[in-house]
């Protein structure tokens, strides 16, 4: 098969879908593998890295969309890249179709094959190419944070680790799963005083075995949310209610108790946030102050650190590219039942119920579609 490997075209999007060591995979499984010159510069790949590795490296995007067979991206296509979707191209990237019309309705148009990285699903119900982004923003969210905390970004001043004969600052956190659980592991390392509160006793339960001593795990309910939120000095926001808004755990009332200069790291503001004061920022303007606490809401966190972001999210991709480039379309997909979840659109059809019933389309199940 031709994988082809175009740089990213979205705004403040430096990652890049396979690395020199996926394109050694590719090339050793007997595939040509194409990358646009320039796509990993951005998570600090040479070009010269991609050669040696064995990639065949082009200076335009279009003409590596028109050879590829397999198209790996990161972002869902942009508008300036409709013109080069096609019948009969495996397109496998992060797509979230359901909250993308325009999206939605080109690549079932043009009758793309089209494999979601985030409709990826295990049997245990998990999303293993989602994972490694929530690893990313858990972790990321302290490093932000701390930073929202500076006297010069509006925050209390405060040193999350504290010094010798000053407390430590109190970090909360709003979900024990993937985000919330790595960002607990961050703070305590970090030296704060850390609580972290979920519905669910068994992710308590985890983060109790690892990090008992270091952090206090809480039940998730009102009363435990204000008791902790009022003197937090950091809140981190990392709920999810799969398929669903985020709940709004924190009023705008409730955010008013906080401390003056306290800062709130919304994670789940890609599902609409946490907090009733949270509202969508971006890299470029990260911050706003509302009720006086210091909100950082950017959906696109892993954006900013786009070497690690990259390594990870390649760690988890490869072996579906592989087996989607060794076996073809339909069979790869017929023998992973976790690879099948991902298809979204193919010929037309739309073959993923999120996707089809965010817009009313009509559903044809991916099982008609693979036959055999
Ligand atoms: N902003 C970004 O850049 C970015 C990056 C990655 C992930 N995310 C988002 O972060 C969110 C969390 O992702 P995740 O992978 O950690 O999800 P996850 O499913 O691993 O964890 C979510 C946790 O929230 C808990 N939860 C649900 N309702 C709760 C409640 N009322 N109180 C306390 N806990 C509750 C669940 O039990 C679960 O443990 C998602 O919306 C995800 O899309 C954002």
């Amino acid at each position: 098969m031709i994988i082809g490997v175009p740089r990213e075209v979205k705004e403040e999007e430096n990652r890049v879908a396979v690395t020199p060591t996926g394109v050694s995979a590719f090339v050793s499984h007997g595939h040509k593998v194409l990358v646009q010159k320039g796509a990993g510069l951005g998570s600090g790949i040479l070009d010269r890295s991609y050669e040696t590795a064995g990639a065949r490296l082009l200076e335009s995007g279009e003409e590596i969309w028109q050879e590829a067979n397999l198209l790996m991206k990161v972002k869902e296509p942009q508008p300036s890249e409709f013109k080069f979707l096609r019948s009969g191209l495996i397109l496998f990237a992060y797509l979230h179709l359901a909250a993308n019309e325009e999206v939605t309705r080109t690549l079932s148009k043009k009758k793309v094959t089209a494999i979601a990285y985030e409709t990826i699903q295990l049997e245990d119900g998990s999303l293993p190419l989602l994972t490694p982004m929530s690893e990313v923003a858990g972790r990321l969210a302290l490093q932000v944070g701390a930073w929202c905390l500076q006297a010069e970004n509006g925050g209390r001043g405060i040193l999350l680790g504290g010094a010798s004969g000053v407390r430590p600052g109190k970090v909360v956190i709003l979900g024990a799963g993937i985000s919330g659980s790595n960002a607990c592991q961050v703070a305590a390392g970090m030296g704060a005083y850390v609580s972290i509160l979920d519905v669910n006793p068994s992710k308590l339960r985890y983060i109790h075995d690892i990090l008992g001593g270091h952090v206090t795990t809480l039940m998730s309910n009102r009363a435990n949310i204000e008791e902790e939120v009022v003197d937090a000095d950091l809140v981190i926001g990392a709920v999810l209610i799969p398929g669903a808004k985020a709940p709004k755990l924190l009023s705008r009332s409730l955010v008013k108790l906080m401390k003056p200069g306290a800062a709130l790291v919304d994670i789940s503001i890609d599902q609409g946030g946490c907090a009733e004061t949270s509202r969508p920022t971006t890299h470029h303007k990260p911050i706003y102050t509302d009720e006086e606490v210091v909100h950082y809401c950017v959906a696109n966190m892993p954006a900013i650190v786009p070497y690690t972001s990259t390594y990870a999210l390649t760690n988890a991709t490869l072996s579906y590219g592989l087996e989607i480039a060794d076996k073809g379309f339909p069979k790869a997909l017929r023998e992973d039942t976790a690879l099948a979840k991902g298809l979204n659109t193919y010929e037309g059809k739309i073959t993923h119920q999120g996707v089809a019933t965010a817009f009313g389309i009509h559903i044809t199940p991916v099982k008609e579609v693979l036959g055999g």
